[in-house]
């Protein structure tokens, strides 16, 4: 995706996306589907059964069930939205501790110790709030689905009862469709779950089809030309304002820098040095016709091929979470291993790393 994309949508968005909503499309799919045939078998062969005893005690029995599935469907939603909170709550909570142990000897410099426990135990209890508010609606959802299961028996128990007593049913029957009913609870539940749980994962499919369907705005022309032998680059007449800003942060610029050459660019923080150097492999897109390498326009050029003509040391250091040599050697996975000690020799590490066991 274009740069820009990474601005407006935050690592932690992203992040999440990767998380919650790949996550509830896949219970959809899985749990979804299978809790469906199981409730769908249950209810079906205990309702046979149970239709066979007696069918108008069974009826009668029937009545409170459906609301079990409502009771699990709107509880399902509240639990879910208060469960949010609480992994929203504890996500910011961690990065809290993260940032302070990582910065802790910054912290103690600074003697800012207090000000740092007075947001933290803020922080806490958010996280402490958000849990009660969670325990509290489970306290009431588990005691709700069993008055209502609880309802079904009792009419078993009350209708069923006065039938033996008069003979139309055997004690039997009587002990079998009570057994029944409780296997029904279960798949009830289980109704309103799916519907939640297919309902989370549908909006989840939708906010990541979004994501599917963004393509990026930086692409490779549909026939580009060769990459030329010269090094030589030029700009010119270069305006360039981020997108989205109408304030430009290069105006007029017009520059050669011969192949071989060495180019240092100076000027004050903000003065658009870095935004400079990232039209040159299209980071950002140029204006047409401002930026040449070798004489022909970068915008004209194969994205990949172009970006592996360019080094970059960015000012913000950063390492991938891979070996000393494969930090090195990022940007030419080909390398030779004599290569990478040269670099290393260049940038002062090798004595450190030949000292590494
Ligand atoms: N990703 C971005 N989106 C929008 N505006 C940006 C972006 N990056 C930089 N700018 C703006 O463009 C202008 C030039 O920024 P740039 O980072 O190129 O300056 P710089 O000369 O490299 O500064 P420094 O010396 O701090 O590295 C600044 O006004 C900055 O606010
Ligand atoms: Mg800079």
């Amino acid at each position: 995706m274009s740069p820009s994309y990474y601005t407006e949508h935050p690592t932690g968005d992203l992040m999440a996306h990767a998380t919650n909503d790949i996550e509830a499309v896949r219970r959809a799919c899985s749990m979804g589907v299978l809790m469906t045939s199981d409730a769908v078998i249950m209810i079906s062969f205990s309702l046979v059964f149970m239709i066979g005893i007696s069918p108008s005690l069974t009826l009668w029995a029937l009545i409170p069930l459906p609301f079990i599935s409502l009771v699990v469907m709107g509880f399902g939603r509240l639990i879910h939205r208060r469960f949010e909170r609480v992994q929203a709550v504890f996500s910011v909570l961690t990065e809290r501790v993260r940032e302070v142990l990582s910065g802790i000897r910054l912290l103690r410099g600074f003697a800012r110790e207090e000000g740092i426990e007075r947001a933290f135990a803020g922080t806490n209890q958010d996280n402490v709030n958000a849990n009660i508010s969670l325990i509290q609606v489970w306290g009431v959802f588990e005691p709700s689905v069993g008055l209502f299961a609880g309802t079904g028996a009792a009419i078993i128990l009350w209708m069923g009862g006065r039938a033996v007593l008069g003979g139309t049913l055997d004690l039997g029957g009587l002990v079998a469709i009570t057994s029944y009913l409780g296997m029904l609870v279960w798949p009830m539940m289980a109704i309103g779950w799916i519907v939640n749980t297919l309902q989370q994962g549908s909006a989840s499919m939708k906010r990541l089809e979004k994501i599917f369907a963004e393509r990026p705005t930086i692409a490779s022309p549909p026939d580009p030309r060769p990459i030329p032998a010269s090094r030589r680059i030029e700009i010119r007449n270069l305006v360039f304002s981020y997108p989205g800003l109408d304030r430009p942060a290069l105006r007029d610029v017009n520059l050669t820098l011969e192949e071989g050459t060495t180019l240092g660019i100076v000027g004050l923080t903000g003065s658009g040095k870095s935004t400079l150097v990232r039209l040159l492999p299209r980071l950002y897109d140029p204006p047409p016709g401002t930026v040449f390498l070798g004489g022909t326009d970068v915008r004209a050029l194969d994205l990949t091929k172009l970006r592996a003509q360019i080094g970059m040391v960015p000012q913000d250091v950063f390492l991938f979470s891979a070996s000393l040599r494969d930090n090195i050697a990022f940007g030419r996975p080909d390398a030779s291993e004599d290569e990478v000690w040269e670099v290393a020799r260049l940038a002062g590490l090798a004595p450190e790393v030949a000292a590494f066991p």
